[in-house]
């Protein structure tokens, strides 16, 4: 099977990438597979090549090539699915921050949403009709009850969750204009940790965004402490609850989709989570009783656009995918802590 992955050199292409490589023969039953990683590299570093090889091994039932490009360039796409005899898509490539999409809109639709029409003209050219698809749980907006399940109304509150609904609902009506379609959108909520070789795992750009990186940034002497924002919300200890979600397991999750996407036509989507939630305060201690490391907090005012609480309704997955989350938070932790201190 050959599979192209864009954005495959990011944090969740890469420990995707590697996920892939382990279950292609055993699922398919094949003795060759080709993985093929596309990425403009606006986000990751082309080491990160060199690192999923590392981690394949030379024995492995997997090839692996790395083409430099943009999904927005559709005749550089053509020529690839083309070339490459591609049987499917896994889409990850994509600008990810909530607060750069709120003041670069355009970007973000042009990136995201003109990406994936791209991708789509390429796709319909060489008739490649598979693909799963990197979406997020944002799309669900403040929960209107908890656990989200899959149909929980969806409404996004920035431009960035937006490009995932728009993207959702554009992958929809290709499948509804041709029943050989098959995607499946996969909701991921929060993913965090690294690949247990600490070779990959998430390398933010700048300040981070997320909680988990800055935990590292700080525990590592990068910065002085966490700003917490806000202890004022409705959960146990006041700060927010989220559903973090090892990043192997999510990747493993994308070889169970891609399984299911060669199975089954039509459009799904799909929670990916742990169907847990955890405080913001949970993490920290968690991080550092694991880690034996201190991580200062300070408590500030809450975010702008934060929710409370936000945790997964795992049933479909299991049901349709036959995947569920097998790691804990102590894999987290200790896993994204290995990563930042390989990298420091
Ligand atoms: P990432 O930034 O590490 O990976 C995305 C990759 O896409 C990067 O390597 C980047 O260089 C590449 N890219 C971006 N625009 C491109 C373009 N036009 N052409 C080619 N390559 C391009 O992010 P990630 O955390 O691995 O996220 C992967 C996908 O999952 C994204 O679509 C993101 O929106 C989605 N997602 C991420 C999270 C999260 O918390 N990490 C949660 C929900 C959904
Ligand atoms: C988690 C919790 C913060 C940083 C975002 C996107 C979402 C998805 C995942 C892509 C919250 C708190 C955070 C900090 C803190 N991405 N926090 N101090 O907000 O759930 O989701 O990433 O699709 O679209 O919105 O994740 O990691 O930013 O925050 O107190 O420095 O940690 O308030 O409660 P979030 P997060």
């Amino acid at each position: 099977m050959n599979v192209l992955l864009t954005g495959g050199t990011g944090y969740i292409g890469s420990h995707t990438a590697v996920a892939l490589a382990e279950s292609l023969g055993a699922l398919i039953g094949e003795k060759t597979h080709h993985i093929v990683l596309l990425d403009n590299l606006c986000n990751s570093e082309i080491a990160t090549v060199d690192r999923i090889k590392t981690i394949m091994g030379a024995n492995s039932a997997c090839a692996l090539t790395f083409i430099q490009g943009d999904i927005r360039d559709t005749t550089l796409l053509t020529q690839v699915l083309s070339n490459q005899q591609i049987d499917a898509v896994i889409h990850f490539a994509g600008l990810k921050a909530v607060g750069e999409s709120v003041a670069q809109p355009v970007e973000y639709y042009a990136n995201n949403v003109q990406g994936t029409i791209s991708l789509l003209q390429a796709m319909q050219a060489c008739n490649v009709k598979k693909m799963v698809f990197s979406s997020s749980a944002t799309v669900y907006g403040e929960p209107q009850q908890l656990p989200l399940t899959e149909t929980h109304p969806t409404l996004a509150t920035n431009p960035y969750g937006r490009s995932k609904l728009h993207i959702e609902e554009i992958l929809h009506d290709v499948c509804l204009s041709n029943p050989e379609w098959s995607v499946v959108c996969l909701r991921y909520f929060n993913p965090v940790g690294a690949h247990k070789s600490g070779l990959i795992g998430e390398r933010p750009s700048g300040t981070p965004n997320n909680l988990m990186p800055y935990i590292t940034q700080v525990a590592v002497g990068q910065r002085s402490h966490l700003n917490v924002f806000g202890n004022d919300y409705p959960t146990p200890d006041g700060t927010g609850v989220r559903d973090y979600i090892h990043v192997v397991d999510l990747a493993e999750g994308h070889a169970a989709a891609l399984n299911y996407a060669t199975k089954h036509a039509g459009w799904q989507a799909i929670n990916l989570g742990t169907g847990k939630g955890c405080s913001v305060l949970e993490l920290v201690h968690t991080f550092e009783t694991v880690n034996n490391v201190t991580v200062p907090v300070q408590i500030v005012n809450r975010r702008a656009g934060d929710i409370a609480v936000c945790y997964a309704n795992t049933q479909k997955a299991l049901n349709t995918l036959n995947w569920s989350a097998t790691k804990n938070l102590t894999d987290m932790c200790q896993s994204a802590w290995q990563f930042e201190q390989s990298m420091t």
